[in-house]
């Protein structure tokens, strides 16, 4: 053999060599879709989970518009539960003009008093629990019931998770802060908040 035709031999062996390794790569991924499908191979099967970020927080498990959720539980973050400590009788028999009020600190500034009272949400019968407007027992954990009956699209929303805020993880099951997590149920409202103003004084200073 001549020189010639070692060098083409060789040549020939390399275009076959770069070409197969080419090719290797190519065939294992045609799209960014077929590499993550090659690549997430080894995590199927293995359920993806919020369960264990949510451990120690004490849920309830509720129903609504057809959805399926957790909330957390209130009664346990409620002060002053169990209300019938004290409301161990009608209320009209414990109000009194002399002495300063129970509740002094609690202040309604949320629809107007011709709207809401007290009694529009809590039950004076039944101190323990809440009511709804057509005297329906609400239980404290559930108080989303209450303010649904007239939020019904911040409520809707709510429920597809468009409104509020979820807990810990997207990952399946589902759990979502509950209206009075964000919102006092006395005073609901947020006070708006403004950007820093850009200090146009300091700009014509420096010129
Ligand atoms: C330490 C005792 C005590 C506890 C606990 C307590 N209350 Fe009261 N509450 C009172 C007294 C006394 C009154 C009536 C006199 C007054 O209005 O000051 C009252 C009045 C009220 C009123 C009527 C207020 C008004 O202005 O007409 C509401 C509503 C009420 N309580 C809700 C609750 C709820 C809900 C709980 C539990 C989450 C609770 N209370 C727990 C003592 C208590
Ligand atoms: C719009 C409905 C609504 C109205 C009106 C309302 N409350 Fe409440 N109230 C609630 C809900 C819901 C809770 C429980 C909040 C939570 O889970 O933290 C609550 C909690 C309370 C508590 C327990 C607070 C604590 O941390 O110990 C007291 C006391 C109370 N309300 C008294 C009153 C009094 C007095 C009025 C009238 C001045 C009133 N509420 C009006 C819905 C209402
Ligand atoms: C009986 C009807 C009624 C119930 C029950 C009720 N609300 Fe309201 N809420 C109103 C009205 C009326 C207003 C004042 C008008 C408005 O801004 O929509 C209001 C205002 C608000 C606002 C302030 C809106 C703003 O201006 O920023 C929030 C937030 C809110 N409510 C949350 C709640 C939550 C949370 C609950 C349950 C604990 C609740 N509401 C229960 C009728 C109700
Ligand atoms: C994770 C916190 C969070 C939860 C949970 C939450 N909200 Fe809100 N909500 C907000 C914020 C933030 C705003 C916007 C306040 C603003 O723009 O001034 C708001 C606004 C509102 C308003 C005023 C109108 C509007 O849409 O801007 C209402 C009424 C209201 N929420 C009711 C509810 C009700 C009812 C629930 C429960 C079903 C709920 N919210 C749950 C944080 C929350």
């Amino acid at each position: 053999m001549n020189n010639n035709v070692i060098y083409k031999i060789i040549g020939i062996l390399c275009v076959v060599l770069l070409a197969a390794s080419c090719k290797h790569h190519e065939e294992e991924y045609h799209s960014i879709t077929d590499k993550i499908e090659a690549e997430s191979k080894d995590y199927h099967g293995i359920s993806i989970s919020s369960e264990e970020h949510l451990e120690g927080l004490t849920m309830i498990e509720v129903t609504e518009n057809g959805i399926t959720f957790r909330i957390p539980k209130r009664k346990g973050e409620i002060k002053s539960y169990a209300c019938t400590e004290c409301h161990n009788k009608p209320l009209d028999q414990m109000q009194s003009k002399d002495l300063k009020k129970a509740h002094w600190n609690i202040k309604l500034n949320h629809a107007d008093e011709n709207t809401m009272n007290c009694i529009t949400c809590h039950d004076g019968n039944d101190m323990d629990h809440l009511k709804s407007l057509t005297l329906k027992t609400i239980d404290f954990d559930r108080s989303y019931q209450v303010c649904s009956q007239c939020h019904t699209r911040q409520f809707t929303d709510w429920t597809g998770g468009a409104h509020g805020k979820r807990i810990e993880s997207w990952a399946p099951p589902r759990a979502s802060m509950t209206c009075v997590n964000c919102h006092d149920p006395h005073k609901p409202h947020f006070e708006s908040k403004w950007p820093e103003r850009y200090n146009t004084q300091k700009v014509e200073e420096r010129k």
